[in-house]
């Protein structure tokens, strides 16, 4: 039976108990975390958010009632326990923040009762996710999770503290808005009043923030949700956070200098680790060269090495037609991986084509001096020897090749750069290695489209000196682009923008957009610029990968409260979910059946 807490008021979380309270009464409220019945005592573990401390009932001091309540708790009942805080008779316990302390409860009110809950509140218990999700409610009373949201909500104060003596203003902008240009699919709302036609939550506040500029807000920023219809990954979800901003009157270094003052500030606050201040640069295409990745991992070192001038003339045909046809052959010597059995070889030329390879040409260096390499039979020993040379290769060492497209080639090896340093144990996990990464190209080609499309978005500025090329070469053009990464996860990028008519015009050409098409999206933001729109600048991190890495999790799941699964539904509510045909009447919106 459920008490009421009336005449009662909590007087401290658990963990806010200390031995300098001794003697004195307290009253705790919280969830029954374990109860041990020993008979003429019984022990009871009381959690709250906070932590956990140990209570004990005894007949004497509480009457016979209020003992043979205490023997009907279970798990997860809520209770107020009023008592005294006295050091703990039995042996200290260690690894609890109260474990040498207990309270002599003298009241006791179960202020709810519970079902058995579907998995053990317990952090060191493994539960299958999809159970954790449908209970998330349950999942979130769990330790490991409440600490993590405890820090997300640590780093968004402290990142509103810092911003604001910066002199940035945190402003909203609006969810019900046009498709923003960030590339990936919409979600779209229908109108009721329009019928037909569709709001799109935006994928991120671009366009806005860029406003807010023209407006002469000049340092805007915000926590801002965003939503984008794309596949699920570990560091992706379809709706998700980013801390937002934009700057006016400045240009890269200043937006990298608030920056990487912010992420030290941060680190400092929550996890007491120093940044070494300024984070390294590197361009994209030093990032692409050595590491195969426009967001390296550099906690290990294992660079790709180009050995495309040293194989031209091998005679093995696969890397002399990769060069041929405009192509790269580049080489990853993976120390240690060369006595990997013949069965674990098919596996990593498996996953080399999962990344795209056609194949994986590869020379395995045995301990025992011994040397598998199935295409050494197109070339010659000489040939070989220098390679191995060239690239420091030893006994006892994996090197593989990857001949293709510069793209196909990075994909592949910077792949396999991660599983060789997984497979080897190279990770430090205690280690935070942040990079910028710049310079990286204006445009990108698809295939899919036949087009170019923008790397970042369409307003970003190409870089001065690069200019000239627009219109013969525009795939050399850089941008003023930089992203932020650490130990290989992109936290959040950002540019320079465009600000000048004519060579927004020119961006939107190279695009494929016609003067109209441009309009229609962006026309808002086109005329605004024609009022007078300082150069601006900005960036946005993903919060949820950021408290992800400080928390040092291996997905952004963990650090959102409720969160969707890969195929972008949730477990606990059900949603997406068919909805009443009044709504869709209302709605004018009519569903056709998947055939
Ligand atoms: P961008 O698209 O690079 O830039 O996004 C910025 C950061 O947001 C995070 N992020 C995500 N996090 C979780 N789930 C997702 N689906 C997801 N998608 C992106 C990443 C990423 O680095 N408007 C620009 C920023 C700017 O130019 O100022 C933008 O949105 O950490
Ligand atoms: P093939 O001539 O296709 O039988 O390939 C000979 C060897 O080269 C095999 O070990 C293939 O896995 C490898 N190989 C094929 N294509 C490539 C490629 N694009 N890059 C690297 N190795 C390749």
């Amino acid at each position: 039976m459920a008490e009421s807490m009336k005449g009662l008021k909590r007087t401290h979380r658990c963990t806010e108990v200390t031995k300098e309270m001794i003697g004195s009464k307290v009253t705790l409220m919280g969830w029954v975390q374990k109860r041990r019945n020993l008979g003429s005592l019984v022990f009871v573990d009381l959690r709250d958010r906070s932590g956990l401390i140990q209570l004990y009932f005894e007949e004497e001091t509480i009457g016979k009632e209020g003992f043979e309540k205490a023997v009907s708790l279970h798990s997860e009942y809520v209770i107020a326990a009023e008592g005294i805080v006295e050091q703990r008779s039995g042996a200290f316990n260690e690894s609890l923040k109260t474990g040498e302390l207990e309270i002599r409860v003298q009241s006791l009110r179960i202020l709810s009762e519970s079902l058995t809950p579907p998995f053990p509140v317990d952090a060191d218990i493994t539960v299958k996710d999809d159970l954790r999700l449908k209970y998330r409610y349950l999942d979130l009373r769990r330790p490991n999770i409440q600490r993590n949201l405890i820090m997300r909500s640590k780093i968004a104060m402290l990142t509103r503290q810092f911003l604001a003596g910066e002199g940035f203003l945190e402003i909203e902008t609006p969810m019900l808005t046009k498709s923003t240009p960030e590339g990936a699919r919409d979600y779209l709302v229908p109108s009721r009043i329009h019928p037909g036609s569709f709001y799109a939550l935006p994928q991120s506040p671009q366009i806005f923030k860029q406003l807010l500029m023209v407006s002469g807000y000049d340092r805007y920023f915000q926590l801002a949700k965003c939503f984008r219809d794309e596949d699920l990954r570990a560091d992706r979800q379809p709706e998700f956070t980013q801390i937002d901003m934009e700057l006016s009157f400045v240009d890269v270094d200043d937006v990298i200098d608030v920056n990487e003052r912010l992420l030290a500030f941060l680190f400092k606050e929550c996890l007491n680790h120093e940044v070494s201040l300024p984070i390294p640069r590197m361009t994209w295409q030093e990032a692409m060269d050595r590491f195969g990745s426009d967001k390296p991992d550099l906690r290990f070192d294992m660079e790709i090495q180009d050995v495309s001038d040293l194989v031209k003339d091998c005679g093995f045909g696969v890397f002399t037609g990769a060069l041929e046809a405009g192509g790269t052959v580049r080489a990853l010597c993976a120390r240690g991986l060369g006595d990997v059995s013949s069965k674990k070889m098919k596996n990593i030329e498996k996953s080399a084509k999962d990344y795209g390879a056609k194949g994986l040409a590869y020379i395995q260096l045995k301990s025992d001096g011994g040397m598998k390499c199935p295409f050494a039979k197109f070339v010659s020993e000489d040939f070989l020897e220098s390679v191995i040379r060239f690239l420091g290769a030893e006994q006892g060492d994996l090197v593989v090749f990857a001949a293709d497209k510069f793209k196909v080639v990075c994909d592949v090896l910077g792949a396999l750069r991660l599983k060789f340093a997984d497979e080897l144990g190279l990770i430090d996990k205690d280690l935070y290695r942040f990079v910028w990464i710049t310079e990286f190209p204006l445009l990108e080609w698809s295939e899919e489209e036949g087009r170019y499309t923008a790397m970042h978005h369409p307003f970003t500025m190409p870089m001065e000196e690069d200019l000239a090329f627009i219109d013969d070469d525009p795939g050399r053009v850089r941008a003023k682009a930089y992203d932020i990464v650490l130990n290989g996860t992109e936290l959040g990028g950002g540019s320079v923008r465009i600000h000048q008519d004519d060579i927004q015009e020119k961006m939107f050409e190279c695009l494929g957009f016609t003067k109209e098409q441009a309009h229609e999206r962006f026309g808002f933001l086109l005329t605004a610029f024609k009022y007078g729109v300082p150069p601006h600048a900005g960036l946005a991190y993903g919060l949820d990968r950021l408290v992800m890495l400080m928390a040092k999790e291996d997905s952004i799941r963990d650090v959102i409260a409720f969160p969707k699964i890969k195929d972008a539904s949730c477990l606990m509510t059900s949603a997406p979910d068919v909805v009443d045909q009044k709504q869709l009447d209302e709605l004018s919106i009519q569903i056709v059946p998947q055939t």
